[in-house]
C-alpha cells in the first residue's frame, strides 16, 4: 500500500489549524520561510559537515550544507542508513526501551531518512502513526522512497521550519529526537514548542552523543552534552524521568513536562 507521503507545508498547516502556537513562543511565525532558511544556513555553515559528515558516521569531511547537515546529502543519507550503524546505535533495543504501544502517535523530530521512524511505525502498528519531521526536503525525499519501499502506511513525512516542527498541539504520545538537538537554532525555545505538541502524559526522549570524543559522532565542539541538555530541558519545563545506560556513545534521556504544583 502506498503510504500517505503527506508533506505538510505552511499553508496546509494553517488550513488545518496545526502549529497553533506559531507566533507565541519566540519562533519564526512572522518570518518568511525563505528568510528562515537563510538564517538557519548560518547555523549550519559553522561546522555543518561536522554535525554529521565527518567521523560522526564514518564519512569523509565535506563542505557544510544547510541546517547543520553536510553538503553531500546522498552520502549523509547512506551513512544514516548504513546497517553497520546498528552496532552502536542499537535501534531494536532503543525501540524496545521506548515501550511503544499499538495505536500511539510518535513524532520523530529530525527524522532523516527514517532510521527510527520506520522502526517506530512497526511498533505502533497500523492503528498508530509516526510523524517523521525534518527540515531538509532532499532528506525527506529519501525518507519517502524508504517509506514506499517498506510498504508502511502509517509514516507521515512533515516538512518543518527550522524553529518549528509544524505539528498540531497535543498530538504526540512520544516525541523522539535522535542526534538532532544540536541542529536546532534555539534548543530551549524548540523544546517549549515541542511540549505543546505532547499529549497529556506524553514523553519527550532525547538521544545524543556524549560531550567527549567517541569513535563516531560529530566533533565535540558541536555536541550538546548530557549536562547541557539537562539544563536546557529544565529551563524549558521538562523533567528527566529516566536516564538509560543503553548506548555506548550516546546518552538516552526520557523526559516529560514538569507537573505544575
Ligand atoms: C544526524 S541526522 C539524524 C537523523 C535521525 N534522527 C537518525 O537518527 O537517523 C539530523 C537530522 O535533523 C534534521 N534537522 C536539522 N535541523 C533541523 C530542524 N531545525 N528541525 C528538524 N529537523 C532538522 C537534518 O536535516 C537531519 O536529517
Amino acid at each position: 500500500m502506498r503510504p500517505p507521503s503527506v508533506i505538510l507545508t505552511l499553508p496546509v498547516i494553517a488550513a488545518c489549524g496545526c502549529a497553533s502556537g506559531r507566533g507565541a513562543g519566540g519562533g519564526p511565525a512572522s518570518t518568511p520561510p525563505g528568510a528562515e532558511q537563510t538564517q538557519h544556513a548560518r547555523h549550519g555553515d559553522a561546522g555543518g559537515e561536522a554535525a554529521h559528515g565527518g567521523p560522526a558516521h564514518g564519512g569523509p569531511a565535506h563542505e557544510g550544507g544547510r541546517h547543520g547537515n553536510p553538503g553531500d546529502l546522498a552520502a549523509y543519507v547512506a551513512r544514516m542508513t548504513d546497517p553497520e550503524r546498528a552496532q552502536w546505535q542499537k535501534p531494536d533495543e532503543v525501540i524496545s526501551a521506548l515501550a511503544l504501544e499499538p495505536g500511539q502517535v510518535v513524532c520523530d523530530i529530525g527524522a532523516g531518512p527514517g532510521y527510527f521512524a520506520l522502526r517506530a511505525a512497526g511498533a505502533v502498528g497500523t492503528a498508530g502513526t509516526v510523524y517523521a519531521v525534518d527540515v531538509e526536503p532532499e532528506i525527506l525525499a529519501a525518507l519517502r522512497a524508504r517509506i514506499a519501499e517498506s510498504g508502511l502506511g502509517n509514516v507521515v513525512p512533515v516538512l518543518a521550519l527550522p524553529g518549528d516542527p509544524l505539528l498540531p498541539a497535543a498530538s504526540c504520545d512520544l516525541i523522539l529526537v535522535v542526534d538532532t538537538y544540536h541542529h536546532f537554532p534555539d534548543g530551549p525555545a524548540y523544546l517549549r514548542r515541542l511540549i505543546r505538541s505532547l499529549k497529556p502524559g506524553g514523553r519527550l526522549v532525547n538521544i545524543d552523543f556524549h560531550g567527549w570524543e567517541t569513535p563516531v559522532g560529530p566533533p565535540v565542539d558541536r555536541r550538546i552534552s548530557e549536562e547541557a541538555f539537562r539544563r536546557d530541558a529544565d529551563a524549558a519545563g521538562l523533567e528527566v524521568i529516566a536516564a538509560l545506560d543503553l548506548l555506548p556513545y550516546q546518552y538516552f534521556l526520557v523526559t516529560r513536562p514538569r507537573p505544575t504544583p
